[in-house]
């Protein structure tokens, strides 16, 4: 019994059975793994008061899980294709048998220095298995893992091992990445000037590079550490990691996921998405770094028993057939990548499709952002060949996991949408005045109106915030700061954020954030930051900033991105910038990111009434400089 959704019939069954008893429906899902103790109860807290507890007085470990049960029964199964940046250099595999010794001498490791349940273990590193394995570590000894994606710079490091008082800090010595390579333990020396809490280092050596600093060599101690290391037994609610991402204020946001209700959508939604049976290769080619990366490479694959392909390297590199050489060498069948990556690929010769076998892929998948036609029937014709179903998946880091897409030849793909929700979600479009609308076709803001397993629990240290960003803006609801289209028979279309974040390339951005950023460059007084369509990112960021004049705007963009690059990472960076003499505010002083938007867009007609404006006249001069 794997209670999978295998038809259209057993996903509407599913659906109304989760809505009419939500506890036996979650109940019998929580029988399909191992636990220390059962729980008894299912769901308890209030939703609406952002107090969520999932199957409370279980006892577990993820692990388990997601290793230990799957070497019982077949410990020779491949778990990981490891592929590394460099195709001319040797590939690893790693059967689940060892994986679990691997994951065991990290968490050795990790013990001999004193790392016990509850202390944060930040991980700052390229590609390699030792993340996963390092990951999974954590969860064995009950330290929570905080990933830092290694495009973030040292200060935006420094500051999310501060915000969570991580004691320990894993990187690197280098992370290939293309033809570069990115100066990880570089970058994190720098980081730790200002970090006090961490009282252990470790740095892997993955390139012949010789390492800088005094940080604990990885290699040798994981080589001489013992293969076992027995599970801590963990309560259902404790935290299982912190993983940072951008909000409509400065400081990022440190959303914390729990343990069993993590696992449990993790799993579910891996099997019913995508629909992976046994001999099947399933391939995220996501960073561990972000939520996707955590959610179907570190543990959705991994606690369904899956094979699975994990990538260090880029699109791009050596080519721009990389990511088909790849589906085709280790015969892919599932593959889930970003829109913008598609459409970067789209944009090349198709030589590079022509050159390699497709014909192992029987799913294909999106996620991060929304994806336009064009790439879509791309993706479905010249990658699927028309045979494969396309999953486009909507969800975000907070969620843990796909909240709605189709299922892989179950329910109907529809070019750019994600169509309807997984059982047990309820999405509800509400109006601006926070009313529910009730036709079913509509237009709205997007918010969830029952509680899920995975979703986030709080903000790591800041729960006020939590409760402030999610549940404070529609009562009752959580409110993902997405809009959404909704059409007559139910199908969702995401349309975007409707809040100061902006996706670029699938990655989220706050405005705030980076308009702090440019704000530190010393000829910028004041800046204002938009998104604009982007064929290749989806979307970019534009800015508008008073500063020095008499410097031409492309001088003064190269010198900001350098700012914005010591301040977040490359990440962040601007396309464009003007110098204009002030922007466009209201009378209590919030600027009109609206009306720079729209003059951004040529869309004058639109402008609205700006004369109610603190400073009316500034938009006139701004849309002359933007003629120039
Ligand atoms: O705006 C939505 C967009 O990505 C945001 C979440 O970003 P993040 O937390 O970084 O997680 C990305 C990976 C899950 C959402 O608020 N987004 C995500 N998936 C889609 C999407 N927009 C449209 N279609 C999607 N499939």
């Amino acid at each position: 019994m794997n209670l999978r959704v295998d038809s259209k019939d057993t996903y509407d069954q599913f659906s109304k059975e989760c809505l009419s008893n939500n506890f036996d429906f979650w109940m019998k899902r929580s029988r399909l793994f191992s636990w220390f103790k059962e729980p008894e109860t299912v769901l308890t807290g209030e939703f609406s008061k952002g107090n969520i507890k999932w199957f409370e007085d279980g006892q577990l470990n993820i692990t388990v899980n997601a290793l230990d049960r799957h070497v019982k029964k077949n410990p020779d199964k491949i778990a990981i294709h490891w592929e590394p940046n460099d195709p001319a250099e040797p590939i690893k595999t790693f059967t689940y048998k060892e994986v679990l010794e691997n994951v065991c001498k990290f968490a050795n490791v990790l013990k001999d220095h004193d790392v016990k349940k509850g202390d944060r273990v930040c991980f700052y590193m390229s590609m390699v298995p030792e993340l996963l394995f390092g990951v999974l570590a954590c969860a064995r000894i009950g330290a929570i893992h905080s990933v830092v994606f290694g495009g973030f710079s040292a200060k935006a490091l420094s500051e999310r091992i501060n915000d969570c008082e991580a004691s320990v800090v894993v990187t690197v010595n280098e992370g290939p990445r293309g033809n570069k390579t990115i100066p990880l333990e570089e970058i994190t020396k720098e980081a730790l000037e200002t970090c006090k809490s961490v009282k252990h280092t470790f740095v892997l050596k993955r390139t012949n590079k010789k390492s800088s600093s005094e940080f604990k060599q990885l290699n040798g101690l994981l080589d001489s550490a013992g293969s076992e290391c027995e599970p801590e037994v963990m309560n259902a609610e404790d935290p299982l990691f912190i993983l940072y991402t951008s909000g409509s204020t400065g400081k990022p946001k440190g959303l914390l996921h729990t343990t069993a209700g993590y696992m449990t959508w993790a799993a579910e939604t891996y099997k019913n998405v995508f629909q992976a049976n046994d001999n099947d290769i399933f391939w995220c080619s996501a960073d561990i770094g972000w939520i996707t990366g955590h959610s179907y490479i570190a543990y959705g694959p991994m606690l369904n028993g899956s094979t699975q392909v994990m990538f260090e390297g880029i699109p791009t590199f050596p080519d721009a057939g990389r990511f088909w050489q790849v589906i085709d060498k280790y015969k892919v069948t599932h593959f889930y990548t970003a829109p913008t990556a598609i459409r970067a690929l789209q944009a090349c010769d198709e030589r590079f499709v022509d050159q390699a076998d497709l014909s192992s892929l029987k799913v294909l998948g999106t996620v991060g952002e929304p994806i336009n036609e064009e790439a879509w029937h791309w993706y479905h014709t010249k990658i699927g060949k028309e045979l494969c179903p396309i999953v486009d998946t909507w969800w975000q880091t907070e969620t843990g996991g796909i909240m709605i897409s189709s299922m892989a030849g179950i329910t109907p793909s529809i070019p750019c949408q994600a169509t309807t929700p997984l059982p047990g979600i309820v999405p509800e479009l509400v109006d601006n005045e926070g009313r529910v609308i009730e036709e079913q076709e509509a237009e709205g803001n997007l918010c969830i109106s029952i509680p899920w397993p995975g979703m986030a629990r709080t903000i790591y240290g800041d729960h006020e915030r939590y409760l402030q960003t999610y549940f404070s803006t529609y009562e009752g609801k959580y409110f993902t700061g997405d809009g959404a289209k909704r059409d007559l028979v139910g199908n969702y279309r995401i349309t975007g954020r409707v809040d100061d974040v902006i996706n670029v390339s699938g990655h989220r951005i706050g405005t705030a954030e980076v308009e702090d950023a440019i704000n530190e460059h010393e000829q910028i007084v004041e800046s204002a930051v938009i998104g604009f369509a982007h064929d290749i990112k989806g979307q970019g960021l534009f800015a508008f900033v008073i500063g020095d004049e008499s410097k031409s705007d492309d001088d003064l963009l190269s010198s900001v991105n350098l700012e914005i690059t010591k301040q977040i990472g490359p990440i962040a960076k601007l396309d464009g910038l003007v110098v204009v003499p002030g922007l466009p505010k209201t009378r209590s002083g919030k600027i009109m990111r609206r009306v720079l938007r729209k003059v951004h867009e040529g869309n004058l007609d639109q402008l609205g009434d700006t004369s109610t404006l603190l400073n009316p006249e500034v938009v006139e001069i701004i849309i002359k400089k933007m003629r120039k």
